[in-house]
């Protein structure tokens, strides 16, 4: 038993000095070097990545990186990366994570074909148009009910009271998991979302482990009961297709999927575009004036101008050519989303928010090639509604606070947004900082 604990604890030493080591690398890189990709890792990357990205954009589309790999600002070349088959999200011969113990595993988000296409299948009906069109019905009344208790209010966290607990109703409802705690919910989003940043330390590395417990014996609860008894649900069709379409350790990895990918991403969503829209009082009000026409577009142009999800990675599969540059089988590339959204060579005047532009490229919020977002439809379904009822019912809605950005890096949004409703336009402005 002692020599058991003495294993444990020397492991657990080594793996905080490694983090300490690779933290305090990353620091000095960016703070006394200025590498552009480790400030993107630290504060001025969450305070404001497309500066970094603008500094990025002057060296060429493709970068080499300080560890050897490459990153992209460009939306041709982003685009191409996502669609290419000669890169891939793992290498193919690499180890295969045990979804049985992986904390991380999230999935076909994170599989190459052919296990990719057959789990990403299963779950795709789920998002068809004929489900979206039943969805939005259940999307309006949870928007309403959010909004009658903040109206009440005057004065609100956006954020507790709409943008988080909107996406969280609506997924766990998707899933068929019962009398969803929010509180709960978002404490496992902001543990498994934040590691998708790397893992911060080793209470951080403890507390990924107790989420990823509970949601376990949650979902081995629910395949239980959808086994005994199915519902018209996403956990009762994989349920259905136990067997040669999933086998049951990859199922809890697709729940943890749906369930994080469907609110950690469209709080920020919603988040982002109250915030942007709260920085261009004129495109509030224009919204305000009409905002059946308008809540989509300016859903639209918060995707592109501050996309919630900032960069994904792919793996060169083979050696090759990008860009005129060699590169080596199993280097990474970094794809710079945020970046790619602002390139001038794909948006006049990037930098410029503007709920009335007309789409001249489609932006990579939601990725590009076989990963592209499952979740799109009802995230901006979702979104959509929200802005549309928020700028119905509140037109006065005004800034009442300082914004505080999410302590991460690779997503990006509004961790509170106080506001107020009412018709005092007096603003106490937008503050750069993060959360700690
Ligand atoms: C604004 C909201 C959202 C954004 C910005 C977003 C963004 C993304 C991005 C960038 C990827 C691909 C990453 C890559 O290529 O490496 C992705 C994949 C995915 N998203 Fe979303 N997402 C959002 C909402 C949702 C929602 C609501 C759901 C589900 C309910 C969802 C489910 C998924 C799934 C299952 C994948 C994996 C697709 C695959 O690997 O084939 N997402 N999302």
């Amino acid at each position: 038993m002692y020599g058991v604990d003495m294993a444990q604890i020397r492991q657990a030493l080594a793996f905080a000095y490694g983090l300490y080591r690779f933290r305090a690398e990353i620091a000095f890189q960016g703070y006394a070097r200025r590498d552009p990709m480790a400030l993107l890792q630290l504060r001025p990357g969450r305070d404001n990545p497309y500066a970094i990205y603008d500094r990025l954009r002057k060296v060429g589309p493709l970068s080499p990186t300080r560890l050897g790999n490459w990153a992209t600002t460009s939306h041709r070349v982003c685009n191409q990366v996502l669609r290419d088959r000669r890169f891939a999200v793992r290498p193919n011969d690499g180890p295969m994570a045990d979804p049985a113990t992986d904390p991380l595993d999230l999935s076909f988000l994170t599989r190459n074909p052919p296990d990719h296409t057959r789990l990403r299948r299963l779950a795709q009906p789920a998002f068809s148009p004929r489900q979206m069109a039943g969805y939005r019905p259940r999307i309006e009344a949870a928007v309403s009910s959010l909004l009658d208790r903040a109206e009440a209010a005057k004065s609100f966290d956006l954020v507790p009271a709409l943008a988080l607990p909107l996406p969280i109703a609506v997924i766990t409802d998707l899933l068929g998991i019962p009398d969803a705690n929010a509180d709960r919910f978002a404490r496992y989003g902001t543990v498994i979302g934040g590691a998708l940043d790397g893992i911060r330390s080793l209470s951080h590395a403890s507390q990924l482990q107790a989420a990823r417990d509970e949601l376990t014996a949650l979902f081995e609860d629910l395949f239980a009961l959808r086994r005994r008894d199915p519902a018209d649900d996403i956990v009762s069709q994989i349920v259905a297709a136990e067997g040669d379409q999933v086998r049951p350790a990859e199922m809890l990895p697709i729940c943890l999927l749906l369930l994080i990918a469907g609110f950690e991403t469209t709080v920020n969503l919603i988040g982002n575009a109250v915030n942007a829209l709260l920085d261009h009082p004129e495109q509030w009000k224009a919204l305000c004036a009409d905002p059946e026409r308008l809540a989509g577009k300016a859903i639209e142009e918060t995707l592109r101008y501050d996309p919630p999800v900032q960069r994904t990675m792919r793996i060169a599969l083979e050696p090759g050519e990008l860009e005129g540059k060699p590169v080596r089988k199993d280097q990474f590339v970094a794809v710079l989303i945020g970046a790619a959204n602002r390139d001038p060579e794909a948006y006049p005047d990037p930098d410029r928010f503007d709920i009335e532009r007309e789409p001249t490229a489609e932006h990579l919020a939601f990725s590009s090639g076989i990963h592209y977002c499952l979740g799109q439809p009802l995230a901006q379904l979702e979104a959509t509604i929200a802005l549309r009822q928020l700028a119905e019912r509140m037109p006065g809605l005004h800034r009442a606070g300082t914004v505080r950005r999410r302590n991460s890096n690779t997503i990006r949004g509004p961790i509170h947004l106080p506001v107020r409703v009412g018709l005092d336009r007096s603003s106490t402005g937008p503050a750069p900082g993060g959360d700690g």
